[in-house]
């Protein structure tokens, strides 16, 4: 409906009216007003499965049957655009079929720390990949006219105290990590909705947060969606509205509603204010409305298919040595541990799916093979069972191939709470420790929703990761173990070795109502790498059972300026014995910066099919952006000339190509001089160096460089290099060395500066 039949229907309602839009019907239903024509429309969870509340239950957690596709932890290791985009239009489809307007998802909060309780639901440490996966996710769900709702904006980082803790966050690592998937997603994808978080930022709670909901959502990204509340989430309803916060869900019972109505006749609320906001909800509602498609239908077979076609293309395979993958059907071959028959993979909360059915690697594995099956644990009890430990050990004794299930159990990560370590339960590592005493050929399958401390990585031939896959997970499994596909994931998050490793460790999660993001930008592989750390499997690593090779990296031009877009080619050629698909990864690395920046930071990459022997070109665009960071004294994003270095690879630590680039600027910043510059800035300067040098001319700072040897000279240069401007007039014993004239000193040295930026 255009905007201005929108307009004319918000002019027939009353002050009451329009506030009762302003809130949910119930959890998840938009409210109809006596009288009035106008259209309900119902949300529901997303974001990997379809989570649709009976109509007619009160319990908001009784759902109907649907399929459960792999968690964004998963899927993000895809590295597959279109496959997520394919799992989007799947799942528009579902809401078409059963009336749903809006899906809640998908998120694109930054996994911070390992400990989040939600990392499963979210897709990466690294804020691109994190934002072209939500960008694919979006694009599938609306282009079958259903609106998404891009969440939790903003740093919602952790469950702990999430409705109330403050996330302290420096502005460049708020934009780069925290804000820069929301801002892609937002920009290219156009979700309907998005969906405030919980928590605060710097004090502000962002359902009021109006730096956040309109400053920069709205007018700087050009966000023309509604604003939904996560459910809850809701703290000063008329902060909201003034911040921006179009609805409030689910219901407060009207309580608010009546708190908008209050204010506006208090002249508390600009009524403009109120309008604006149900002008956007009668919006959405329209839009649900009209997009509706009442002849769609749902084929859970298809959908099944898909879940399964999508998870073996998700898991990572960390590990393979002496290629113990894929299993070979002669050898006798042992599936132990619980989740061979009952696999974890889904986490809990509202993204919960209730599923028909789960296919378990066991059933699926009469497929290919004929396997023996121990339980060797007990899933939900965190101690060894004697008997199905040694009956587990006497079962790999008699086999070739051992492949043990293992994992977190279902009470370990949750919406709602923290993980407190990053640990596999012992029972677990007792049996794993206990199989590799008995077989040298073991492989792992993990079925976790975010890293964990793997002690027996070193012990084991092979690790599958499979992260929390959705309801397909088992056959799946063995179309990846058996050999059918070739696993082509990639890890969407760095494995440190131990939890103490992890750069927010220090501040996690955080003190009373407050979290410091105390490592700033230097998230993830930023940080491992920055710090030179061994990690246990790096960001972007994942094997395949074929071998690429990379050659002929070549760039459309050595040098260019920040507007023009660079072209970056470079030849993949599947050199190994099997067709498969390779995940190219590009990296940007600053080689000179005068802010501290990561070592390289992922700009690209680009997922290719190969047959056995076949080559292809891969191409990649580069923009501004690319380039750039966030400069916070002009408030922007910001390019500084120079030289970048270009690097491809298969993974962050397997870097195969490169190149250099140099890139112009137009838009140099002037260096700016205060009294409180240094005398090492100054002189860092060119034109700094000949004015400053008139000056210094003058002095004899007090030491003759003539006569003093090589370490004296050092330590002179080193106070001088540190000495601030100012401080030139107390430290140099000179009548002539007056403030004065080192205030008329910074004036040239300012004037110099702009002139200098601008050739
Ligand atoms: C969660 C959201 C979810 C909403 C509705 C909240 O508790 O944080 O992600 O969409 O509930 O179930």
């Amino acid at each position: 409906m255009d905007k201005a039949k929108i307009k004319e229907i918000l002019g027939t309602l009353t002050l009451e009216e329009k506030a009762s839009l302003c809130s949910g019907a119930d959890f998840w239903h938009t409210k109809k007003i006596e009288g009035k024509d106008i259209p309900v429309i119902m949300m529901s969870d997303g974001p990997h499965g379809l989570r649709k509340m009976y109509e007619s239950s009160v319990n908001p957690n009784e759902s109907i049957k649907a399929v459960c596709f792999p968690a964004a932890c998963a899927l993000a290791c895809s590295f597959d655009r279109e496959l997520v985009q394919d799992m989007g239009k799947a799942l528009g489809n579902e809401c078409q079929s059963e009336g749903v307007a809006v899906l809640l998802g998908p998120g694109a909060n930054i996994k911070r720390s390992p400990l989040c309780g939600r990392n499963f639901e979210y897709f990466s440490e690294d804020p691109y990949l994190a934002s072209q996966m939500a960008a694919s996710h979006i694009k599938g769900v609306q282009s079958m006219g259903v609106g998404s709702s891009l969440k939790h904006f903003a740093a919602n980082n952790q469950e702990s105290r999430r409705l109330s803790v403050s996330s302290e966050i420096d502005e460049r690592a708020f934009r780069e990590i925290y804000l820069s998937a929301f801002e892609y997603a937002v920009k290219e994808a156009r979700p309907q909705t998005v969906m405030c978080s919980y928590n605060k930022i710097w004090g502000e709670y962002s359902s009021q947060n109006k730096r956040l909901l309109t400053d920069i959502l709205r007018d700087e990204w050009g966000f023309e969606g509604l604003v939904v509340s996560d459910w809850g989430a809701v703290d000063d309803r008329v902060k909201g509205v003034k911040a921006g916060l179009d609805l409030e869900m689910p219901a407060s019972m009207g309580k608010n509603d009546r708190r908008i109505v209050d204010a506006v006749k208090n002249s508390e609320l600009d009524e403009a204010d109120l309008d604006k906001v149900a002008e956007r909800v009668l919006s959405l509602i329209y839009t649900g409305d009209e997009n509706r498609q009442y002849a769609a239908r749902w084929d859970k077979d298809k959908d099944r298919a898909l879940a399964r076609r999508i998870a073996a293309d998700c898991f990572v395979l960390l590990k393979n040595e002496k290629k113990i993958l894929p299993l070979d059907t002669k050898k006798k071959i042992a599936f132990i541990g619980e989740f061979a028959d009952k696999p974890r993979f889904q986490g809990g909360g509202s993204s919960h799916i209730n599923v028909e059915q789960t296919a378990s690697a066991l059933e699926y594995s009469k497929e290919y093979a004929e396997v023996g099956y121990a339980q060797g644990y007990i899933t939900s009890e965190d101690r060894t069972d004697d008997a199905l430990l040694a009956e587990a050990v006497g079962l790999a004794e008699q086999s070739d191939t051992v492949v043990i299930f293992a994992g977190l159990p279902d009470a370990f990560e949750s919406e709602g709470y923290d993980r407190q370590h990053m640990r596999m339960p012992q029972c677990q590592l007792e049996l794993i420790d206990k199989v590799c005493e008995v077989n040298k050929n073991v492989v792992v399958v993990l079925h976790n929703g975010s890293p964990i401390e793997l002690p027996f990585a070193d012990k084991v031939k092979g690790i599958l990761e499979c992260y929390l896959a959705g309801e397909m997970v088992g056959a799946a499994q063995c179309d990846v173990l058996f050999g059918k596909v070739n696993p082509s994931g990639k890890l969407a998050e760095t494995f440190p070795i131990k939890l103490s490793d992890n750069p927010s460790y220090l501040n996690f999660p955080g003190e009373g109502d407050t979290v410091q993001y105390k490592e700033g930008i230097f998230v993830g592989y930023r940080y491992y790498e920055k710090k030179d750390m061994q990690v246990r499997f790096p960001f972007g690593h994942g094997l395949s059972y074929t071998e690429f090779e990379y050659s002929d990296i070549s760039l459309s031009a050595d040098e260019i300026n920040e507007k023009d877009i660079l072209t970056v080619t470079v030849t993949i050629k599947n050199t190994g014995k099997r067709d498969g698909k390779e995940t190219v990864e590009l990296y940007v690395r600053d080689t000179h910066s005068s802010v501290v920046r990561p070592e390289k930071e992922l700009k690209g990459f680009e997922k290719v099919s190969l047959k056995v022997g076949e080559s292809k070109r891969v191409a990649f665009k580069l923009d501004k952006r690319a380039f750039a960071y966030y400069n916070t004294s002009i408030n922007d994003w910001y390019v500084e000339y120079g030289e970048f270095e270009i690097l491809i690879g298969s993974s962050s630590a397997d870097i195969r190509q490169k190149a250099s680039v140099y890139v112009e600027t137009d838009n140099v910043i002037p260096m700016h001089f205060t009294l409180d510059s240094l005398g090492g800035e100054v002189m860092s300067f060119p034109e700094g160096r000949k004015i400053f040098g008139e000056v210094l001319k003058l002095v004899n700072m007090g030491f003759d460089a003539a006569q003093a040897d090589e370490n004296a000279q050092m330590a002179a240069q080193a106070m001088f290099n540190d000495m601030p401007l100012h401080a030139m007039v107390s430290f140099v014993n000179d009548e002539r060395i007056t403030r004065e004239l080192i205030e008329n000193m910074v004036i040239d040295l300012n004037k110099a500066a702009i002139e200098y930026a601008k050739k």
